[in-house]
């Protein structure tokens, strides 16, 4: 099929790639010149795996292009994705849908024949019933140009894969010939087996930021659990091992580190507890609020515990800090509660040297002052504390021998619980983590 993607972000650059990868004729809308020039080179400006190849094979055969124009992406197709940003606002804790209500005013006024617009930002509910009636009123084409919604649950460092074999299709229709043209277009991935629920346009919309924020309820939930476990010297990692088992609880999600960071969960669950204060139901989110309150101790409580290390002192001291996005295999640094403490130890009077395989250059555009190392190594040169704070695979081979003779003092901090702590102890350095006995 011909297909446009509005907006080539991470979500639209992935979904523009796979479509075409499937085969699919597809035309991307980005309106950032730098970013519409990288991407029509076959480059994709942010790191995920397998992506880069994906995305400039497909430019290679022709079947993906960009433009910056809505009258070509109208002209050139009748099924249209919507993915661009919904970032938090600056003055509240609102998402702010100006973008998709941008390439809704956009579009619609060349739609001048039966298209189908659907929606795949997380907006806040009640957003998709607004911007059909935009679509009605600006279309030529009228009821005609029919509006969907089809959240994406795509997970950095997984994006492909989540896209090509997603857990679950959801389709948020009004009638059932938009849900005609979704099932077509998705049969490889109904056909593989992909379960799909469909329903209304608010349910699709709720069901994205319900699925966030059961996720981030889940971090902080363990993470509550880990403060518990240093004040009563119980292990958090046990404990989760244990109520995983439980198929109701299940084990994911329940890793106790420094917090949930990145482009979605924190902003996602603000804008819900703000959309449920203007729907008037605050207080059943309000629990949110918590989660969010968690999430923000824990890094605050890693500082507490660097600086409790370091000797009570961050003036003088050195801290070696491995990993900087908010996850591994990704270069994001959105909110990331890496680089969050990194800065805080830096703001503090503390020497950081940070280290992340992926992300030093998006880090350093955040925050210049810290030392950007070349290796995990050079991180820990000269430091009296090394730092765990995303796991990428790398650190968990790094051993004490690597080490000894590069730090100043030998102090490890895991702040995402993957290190073998009991290997770094035996060798002699004092080894801590989250939630976690000191022994
Ligand atoms: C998330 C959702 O998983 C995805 O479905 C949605 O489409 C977008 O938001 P993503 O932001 O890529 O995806 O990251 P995710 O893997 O969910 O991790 C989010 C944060 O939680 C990371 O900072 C991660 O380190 C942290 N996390 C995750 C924990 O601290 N503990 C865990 O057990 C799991």
């Amino acid at each position: 099929m011909r297909i446009s993607v509005i907006g080539c972000g991470y979500l639209g650059a992935t979904h523009a790639a796979a479509m075409a990868d499937l085969g699919h004729e597809v035309l991307g809308m980005e309106t950032d010149p730098g970013r519409r020039a990288t991407l029509a080179r076959g480059e994709v400006p942010m790191y995920e795996p397998g992506l880069a190849a994906m995305l400039s094979a497909a430019v290679g055969t022709g079947r993906l292009r960009f433009t910056d124009s809505y009258a070509d992406v109208a002209a050139f197709a009748d099924l249209h994705f919507l993915c661009v940003g919904t970032p938090q606002s600056p003055e509240s804790l609102a998402a702010d849908v100006s973008q998709v209500v941008t390439a809704v005013e956009g579009l619609a006024p060349h739609l001048d024949r039966p298209a189908l617009v659907v929606g795949k930002s997380t907006v806040p509910v009640g957003t998709a019933q607004r911007l059909s009636l935009t679509l009605a009123e600006l279309a030529p084409a009228g009821a005609e140009a029919m509006l969907a919604w089809n959240p994406e649950f795509l997970r950095e460092g997984f994006a492909l894969q989540d896209t090509l074999h997603p857990d679950r299709i959801v389709l948020g229709v009004a009638d059932g010939r938009a849900e005609k043209v979704l099932r077509d277009f998705y049969a490889p991935m109904i056909d593989d087996g992909s379960p799909v629920v469909v329903t209304d346009l608010a349910t699709a919309e709720l069901v994205k930021v319900a699925a966030n924020a059961f996720l981030a309820t889940k971090i902080s939930f363990v993470n509550a659990m880990a403060e518990v476990c240093e004040a009563t010297g119980a292990d958090v990692v046990d404990l989760a091992d244990a109520i995983g088992h439980d198929d109701r609880i299940g084990r994911r999600f329940l890793n106790a580190g420094i917090g949930f960071g990145g482009g979605c969960l924190p902003k996602d669950i603000r804008a819900f507890v703000h959309r449920a204060g203007e729907l008037g139901v605050e207080d059943a989110m309000s629990f949110l609020r918590h989660v969010d309150d968690i999430n923000q101790r824990q890094r605050e409580r890693v500082v507490k515990v660097a600086t409790a290390m370091v000797g009570g002192r961050l003036d003088g001291a050195q801290v070696g800090v491995w990993g900087a996005a908010f996850k591994p295999d990704s270069d994001d640094v959105r909110d990331s509660p890496a680089l969050w403490v990194a800065g805080q130890l830096h703001l503090g009077g503390a020497g950081v040297r940070i280290y992340d395989p992926r992300a030093n250059a998006s880090a350093a555009r955040v925050f210049p002052p810290l030392e950007y190392a070349e290796s995990a190594v050079e991180a820990a040169r000269g430091a009296h504390l090394v730092l765990h704070l995303t796991e990428w695979p790398e650190f968990r081979e790094i051993t004490p021998g690597d080490l000894d003779d590069v730090v100043s003092r030998r102090r490890l901090f895991d702040g995402r619980n993957v290190l073998d702590l009991d290997a770094w102890r035996s060798a002699g350095w004092t080894a801590r983590a989250v939630g976690r006995p000191e022994r």
